[in-house]
């Protein structure tokens, strides 16, 4: 039976070996029931219980004016000419309309997904099973450590010989560390099926696995996907869901809690409310931690095994590089040539998926993201891949599940090409020589 990448609810109860069409036919059938995800607006496209919704605020056109902006605390969800998208409950919208910012409510009725478009965390771990079970000598899985409600945060392995740790470079995948953001966990589900079917078909996926051990963190953040959606409802939920001392809101932000330039620059926020909160010290989110710990455990002989790694977002279709917390293309630990070789993997990963490649900070300024502490720390090539859509109105979080095919199999290239470089990312810029020399 070939692995089946979608976990969409509708599609595996139906039947085991459903097909790529059959797949295709729920997942329209899902597109179209009514959006009960959508709390009804108000006249002024305010939601009546308060629930945080997307706004456009205008007259922002520069990195500086966004970064003034996500200095407040909010989290900005898409860069337009001129504008930005946020994501505010009504009192956090209402604080910005206080501070001087035009506020206009989108409206959530274009969205056209429902929870069941996507796989729950239980499915993805039983994709991840099964694919252990039928490929038992390419694939292999270890619990990394626990999400603060105690659900086990898994590494899955993919290489010829998976039970031994062979002396290749090591390329790293991590998901979800947005909960919304459940694309990016689709497309773990991708790459496992792809990898797994494509072995031994597919010469070159084949040569690179033989020659790469790939790590695939499916879900960094499986509290906050499952509250996501299990109330049948999409909670626009981003943190993770640790209680925070002194407060009555929840979560921090995994993508600012790492321990990197850990709130150095007002890339992030001090405050619990707040969707960029850093949490009260660097990796004190339980997850933050796991996944860390994983990646130093990667250290062989004194050596970082894992040399290349995308972490994967939605939404704006981006490829980014650090660092997030300067706008200075070159900082501590990188130089010029680091830069250039990030400029010219990131750009041409870019050209084989339509996306935008560039720093990550020409965007706004981030502290203590994982992209950051990945290089930083652990010189590791890290990008940040932002994935389809590139609006709201296409989507947004929670693009139809019948895009999620075509969404992720868009990325095989640019991943397929990251692997290739993975033994030397400097040869991409012509360094091999001064960098790789055996
Ligand atoms: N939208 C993502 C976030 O807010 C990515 C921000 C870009 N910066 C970065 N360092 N990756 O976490
Ligand atoms: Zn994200």
């Amino acid at each position: 039976m070939p692995l089946i990448p979608r976990g969409r609810r509708r599609a595996t109860t139906v039947a085991a070996a459903c097909s790529l069409t059959l797949a295709l036919a729920l997942g329209s059938q899902a597109i179209a029931a009514p959006p009960s995800s959508s709390p009804s607006p108000t006249a002024d496209g305010a939601t009546a219980d308060g629930a945080a919704r997307q706004y456009e605020v205008g007259g922002l056109a520069t990195r500086a004016e966004r970064t003034e902006l996500a200095r407040t605390g909010v989290a900005v969800d898409e860069v337009r000419h001129g504008s930005v998208v946020v994501t505010a409950d009504a009192a956090e919208a209402e604080r910005l309309r206080d501070l001087g910012y035009e506020l206009d409510a989108l409206p959530s009725t274009r969205q056209a997904a429902a929870p069941e478009d996507y796989a729950t965390y239980e499915e993805v771990l039983a994709a991840v099973d099964e694919a252990v079970a039928q490929y038992p000598d390419l694939v292999s899985s270890q619990v990394i450590g626990q999400s603060y409600e105690g659900t086990d945060i898994v590494a899955v392995k993919i290489s010829d010989n998976v039970a031994d740790d062979e002396d290749e470079p090591e390329v790293l995948f991590t998901h979800g560390q947005h909960a919304r953001e459940h694309l990016t966990v689709e497309m773990a589900l991708y790459l496992l099926a792809d990898f797994t079917s494509q072995y031994g078909a597919d010469a070159e996926l084949t040569e690179y696995l033989d020659t790469r051990e790939v790590w695939i963190i499916p879900s960094v953040n499986p509290d906050g996907k499952t509250y996501d959606t299990a109330s049948g409802e999409f909670q626009m939920w981003r943190k993770n869901r640790e209680p925070n001392a002194g407060s009555s809101a929840i979560g921090t932000d995994l993508n600012r809690n790492w321990a990197y330039e850990w709130g150095c620059c007002g890339g992030s926020s001090d405050s619990p409310s707040s969707e960029t909160y850093r949490g009260p010290s660097a990796e004190s989110a339980p997850e933050t931690q796991a996944v860390a710990d994983f990646v130093r455990g990667r250290v062989v002989g004194g050596e970082q095994q894992i040399t290349t790694h995308i972490d994967w977002h939605t939404y704006s279709e981006l490829v980014l590089w650090p660092y997030g917390y300067t706008y200075d293309d070159t900082a501590p630990g990188l130089t010029q040539d680091d830069a250039d070789t990030f400029a010219a993997l990131g750009t041409a990963m870019a050209e084989t998926n339509g996306y935008t490649p560039q720093q990550s900070s020409d965007l706004y300024l981030t502290d203590g993201t994982i992209d950051d502490w990945m290089w930083g720390d652990q010189g590791i090539f890290s990008y940040t891949f932002e994935m389809y859509p590139t609006s709201e109105a296409e989507g947004g979080f929670y693009p139809p599940g019948d895009v999620i095919d075509r969404e992720t199999s868009r990325n095989r290239e640019a991943v397929l090409l990251m692997l290739e470089y993975a033994d030397c990312v400097y040869r991409i810029i012509g360094a091999e020589a001064e960098y790789c020399a055996a």
